[in-house]
């Protein structure tokens, strides 16, 4: 008899004689009743037995997180609560686990916790809703592109550039640390390392992207990038995915239109595949929001939300409109802002990008044409020689979630840009080289995909939307 996974027995129309099914524990009560769950759907089938049937050797084993097969019929539940449950004629123990030993009880556990048991954190009904959606969102991510003509590209990890010039590079070597080879100037010797030149991990597939762009036209990376910004905030991890489509012949505009096409897609795709994980959620957030003080209470509920940002326009505005908007705003006039806006030209930090969002729109805002000189090299030059064709998108509850441009096709302006900020032309020659062989405009963006995931969840950490966080001291698992 083929084992059935719980989702498909309790998406059975009709009863079943003789069903098989493995899983692990959630609750045992009454000597009776096992919520029996395998992960692959939020919901535990009921699973009754007739304890005379069974030793008090075998009861005694069947405890929170014991995983078990059992064997029986599918009958239609007498209790409420669910449609199907099993009569268990057979039931073998797989795996014992010790109630005194397991950390994940049937109880509530903080979050902090549960990253402390990561590797167990899976067994809780909020985490493998979340890796289910994230599961489910990697999906959507592919499908979409797929469907509109984007090749994938697997743009490499190890790297000698840094895209985004910030500075924030993992270093890659195998040189002793104790005893690296020095050059004349008594500095590290990186020819003498593995690839014969510093290398890193990359900061972002975009660079590499762009070659693919300017010869099959749409293309998107998908994997893990690693910054060693030391930032220890909720939104920031030292390991990420991002997702990064780059498409020739295509200006800011149609840059912003793809970006915003794309987020309502993937948000539609979990509201008609994934609904029994996002109400799940949505209770949990619901009852979050509950012990909070009534003037940080969010007036929508997570599905909301996500209909919200499906259903609306993003507002579009350019950095100089913003800048007014905030510099007018209550809480720069009242010097609420830590950072106070005052000029023109400052960069802007998430407590302004969130009043702009929460409080003066309400709803995902892209801002476009900043200050060339807060943003990255690559950027397009605007003819007023002072802002660039980059654009940030905005969400509710999160800030920054997509950060993007038009990127510069003209040569010299490209190696002028490069030089002012001290990155030689003749290290990037072959990305160089595209402006020099057939140069096209061309533009893409980088969605953080744990931000996305913390939106559709509803969660507030980060740290709890990715299997294994890499934070700064945190490398565990
Ligand atoms: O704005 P960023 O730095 O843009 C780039 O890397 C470009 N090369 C993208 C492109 O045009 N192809 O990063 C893009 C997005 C941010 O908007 C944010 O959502 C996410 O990546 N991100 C992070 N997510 C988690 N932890 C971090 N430390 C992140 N840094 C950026
Ligand atoms: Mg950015």
């Amino acid at each position: 008899m083929k084992n059935n996974s719980v989702k498909d027995l309790l998406l059975n129309t009709g009863t079943q004689s003789q069903v098989k099914v493995n899983g692990w524990v959630r609750t045992f009560r009454a000597n009776r009743f096992i919520a029996l769950n395998d992960g692959s759907c939020i919901d535990s089938i009921q699973c009754v037995i007739d304890f005379k049937n069974f030793d008090d050797s075998t009861l005694k084993k069947i405890n929170t997180g014991t995983s078990l097969e059992i064997t029986g019929s599918l009958v239609e539940s007498q209790g409420s609560g669910q449609k199907f449950e099993i009569i268990v004629s057979k039931l073998e123990i797989l795996g014992e686990c010790d109630s005194d030993k397991f950390p994940i009880q049937p109880k509530k556990h903080s979050f902090e916790f549960l990253r402390d048991n990561a590797h167990l954190r899976t067994r809780t009904s909020t985490f493998s809703a979340i890796m289910r959606l994230r599961s489910s969102l990697s999906f959507a991510v592919h499908s979409y592109f797929n469907s509109n003509g984007f090749y994938y590209v697997h743009t490499p990890i190890i790297t000698t550039s840094d895209a985004e010039g910030a500075g924030e590079q993992f270093r890659v070597t195998t040189l002793d640390p104790k005893n690296p080879p020095l050059n004349e100037k008594n500095e590290v010797d990186y020819s003498k390392d593995f690839f014969g030149k510093e290398t890193s991990l990359t900061v972002s597939g975009q660079l590499e992207a762009e070659t693919y762009a300017m010869s099959l036209g749409k293309v998107y990376t998908f994997g893990p990038t690693f910054r060693a910004e030391n930032s220890n905030t909720s939104r920031h991890l030292s390991e990420f995915w991002m997702i990064e489509p780059e498409v020739a012949f295509m200006d800011l505009n149609g840059n912003m239109d793809l970006a915003e096409d794309f987020l309502k897609h993937l948000l539609n795709h979990i509201i008609k595949n994934n609904i029994d994980d996002l109400s799940f959620l949505e209770q949990r957030l619901t009852n979050e929001e509950k012990t909070k003080p009534q003037n940080l209470r969010s007036d929508m509920s997570l599905i909301d939300k996500i209909r919200f940002v499906i259903d609306n326009d993003f507002k579009r505005i350019t950095y100089t409109e913003a800048i007014e908007i905030l510099k007018n705003s209550k809480p720069n006039k009242k010097k609420k802002f830590k950072y106070l806006i005052e000029n023109w030209g400052a960069d802007l930090q998430s407590e302004h990008e969130r009043y702009l969002v929460e409080k003066h729109f309400k709803c995902p805002v892209i801002i476009y044409d900043y200050p060339a000189n807060i943003k990255a090299f690559y950027m397009k030059l605007n003819e007023d020689n002072k802002t660039v064709k980059a654009m940030d998108i905005l969400f509710p509850g999160i800030g920054e979630i997509v950060g993007g441009s038009q990127r510069e096709e003209n040569l010299d302006i490209l190696n002028c840009k490069m030089k002012d900020i001290g990155v030689n032309p003749e290290d990037l020659w072959w990305y160089t080289d595209l402006r020099k062989f057939g140069t096209a405009k061309h533009s893409g963006f980088g969605l953080g995909f744990e931000r996305l995931i913390m939106f559709a969840t509803g969660m507030s950490n980060i740290r709890d939307v990715i299997p294994f966080p890499r934070t700064p001291q945190n490398a565990e698992f």
